[in-house]
């Protein structure tokens, strides 16, 4: 797994700073007046540092973007880092500063100064969000980073807020790697040794097989793997570290190990990114990783349908029909909607098997919910305001760009069959909502439930404020935040 880059926490020492190797990051308020540190270090650069603040450059930039003073005199620094702070540092603020270090960590060392920076925890969670590389497949490594360093009064006390953030962190690392691994490498037997893995962390993780899948009469799931040589699986990971016996919150993943479309076969073009089809998946498994990491007081089960899509003799066809778990049966119109054939049984058997007090599922669905609402939000439908309106601010407080979509009946009547339950196409018209309305049959009417498509907000082909382009890990903050909040009462 990719790891985090190490941040330590020290006490402010301003005689330190002359001969600090590597390169120093200051963070300054355009237009105030320097913080202890910087002041001392502007004093070394002989005014360098204030005349940097003062200039205009400094004042064209937006905060959380920087300036370089490269070779300053009077610093054993190879460079001065300057991160324009917003005059309110809110915790997204001081994150987004963090990540401007983050962005570019080198072999060098990397000393921080936040002085008395009441929020330097969230600093140094942007930072290693942000100094996140994915390269096992290069030939040539990428260099270790250095060891970074945050000088900041009261180091214990922030070590200790980092904690929480640091565990997050591994998490979101642990989904991205998942979402950027190629297929050939991640086959759902891969996927599933390293979920089982996570033994280690006190996760109890169950790996049911084909033959289990069949006697459970998941055939909407099955249907989906059958032109695949890597065999379908289910996971089931159980973090039980709240009340005994109290009912778990249940999450459910998609995790489509590559979408060929099947016998509906996808266009050439672009089919290479469907090797982050398990992005559900990988959140759930991101969130289970984070909880057990911080010993979490709630009782949380992940489940996730691992299977591959692809065309084959033994593949399914349109037109096909499969039966769920649920009993219902399903005329399979499109092989390449098989996300929700995944979901219908994995969130039957979730609702069977561990009765949870609410229940959300995460899916790269559909591409018309990119249509809908582009890479900037997930699209939220759910069948229950409260849970919602909680998920939401959850999403919002974290940063993470959440939409809520209608459902209705007008929707669900799309998807009647001429000769089954249903199908499971409802058109290419609210092509999203349907799909939602399709895993609402699956869903029982007690049970609060949501569903996130991630389909636009898993991967991007640009970098963003807390991730290089590929895998963003959206949806491990904000899971981590509700459960938090909704279940643990912090
Ligand atoms: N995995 C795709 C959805 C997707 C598209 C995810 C783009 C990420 C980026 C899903 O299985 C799919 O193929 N959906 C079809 C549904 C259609 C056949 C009703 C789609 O969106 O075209
Ligand atoms: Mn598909
Ligand atoms: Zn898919």
């Amino acid at each position: 797994m990719t790891q985090p880059v190490p941040i330590q926490f020290r006490d402010s020492d301003a005689d330190a700073l002359a001969s600090q190797p590597g390169r120093i990051a200051l963070l300054a308020e355009q237009g105030a007046s320097l913080a202890p540190l910087a002041r001392k270090l502007d004093k070394l650069t002989r005014g360098a540092v204030m005349r940097a603040v003062g200039s205009e450059a400094f004042a064209a930039l937006k905060p959380g973007e920087s300036l370089d003073l490269g070779f300053p005199t009077g610093l054993a620094a190879d460079g001065v880092q300057i991160i324009r702070l917003a005059r309110k540092v809110t915790q997204d603020q001081a994150r987004k500063a963090g990540a401007a270090v983050g962005r570019n960590l080198s072999g060098v060392a990397t000393l921080v100064l936040a002085d008395t920076h009441p929020q330097a925890a969230d600093i140094a969670f942007g930072l290693a969000m942000r100094a996140y590389d994915f390269s096992p497949h290069k030939t040539t490594p990428a260099k270790p980073v250095g060891p970074v360093t945050v000088m900041v009064a009261e180091p214990e006390k922030v070590a200790a807020a980092a904690n929480a953030g640091a565990a997050v962190t591994e998490g979101v690392f642990f989904t991205r790697d998942l979402v950027n691994e190629p297929a050939n490498v991640l086959t759902t037997d891969d996927f599933a040794a390293r979920l089982a893995a996570m033994h280690e962390l006190g996760l109890e993780v169950e790996i049911l097989e084909e033959d289990a899948l069949e006697r459970l009469g998941m055939g909407a799931l099955l249907g989906v793997g059958m032109g695949s040589e890597t065999p379908s699986k289910v996971v089931v990971m159980q973090w039980n570290g709240g009340p005994k016996g109290e009912a778990p919150f249940a999450l459910v993943g998609k995790g489509v190990v590559f979408d060929t479309g099947g016998i509906s076969i996808k266009p050439a073009g672009g089919m290479e990114d469907m090797t982050m089809d398990m992005g559900g998946a990988a959140v759930v498994a991101g969130v289970m990783r984070t909880l057990a990491l911080r010993k979490a007081r709630a009782n949380v089960v992940g489940l996730v349908g691992l299977v591959e899509n692809m065309p084959d003799g033994r593949a399914q066809r349109p037109g096909d029909v499969v039966k769920s778990m649920k009993g219902d049966t399903i005329e399979v119109i499109n092989t390449d909607a098989e996300g929700r054939l995944v979901l219908a049984d994995v969130l039957w058997y979730a609702q069977e098997r561990f009765r949870p007090t609410a229940m959300i599922d995460l899916a790269t669905l559909t591409g018309a919910v990119i249509i809908a609402l582009g890479h900037e939000n997930t699209g939220v439908f759910s069948n229950d305001d409260a849970l919602c309106d909680a998920f939401l601010k959850a999403a919002k407080a974290e940063g993470e760009g959440a939409w809520r979509l209608p459902m209705a009946e007008a929707y669900d009547a799309k998807l009647k069959s001429r000769i089954a339950d249903m199908m499971n196409v409802g058109g290419r018209d609210g092509g999203a909502i349907t799909a939602a309305q399709f895993l609402a049959r699956f869903v029982k009417p007690d049970v609060p439930w949501c569903h996130l498509d991630i389909a636009g907000t898993a991967l991007l082909k640009a970098d963003s404020t807390l991730a290089p382009k590929g895998a963003t890990g959206w949806g491990v903050m904000a899971l981590d935040r509700l459960i938090r909040d909704r279940f643990e009462g912090k």
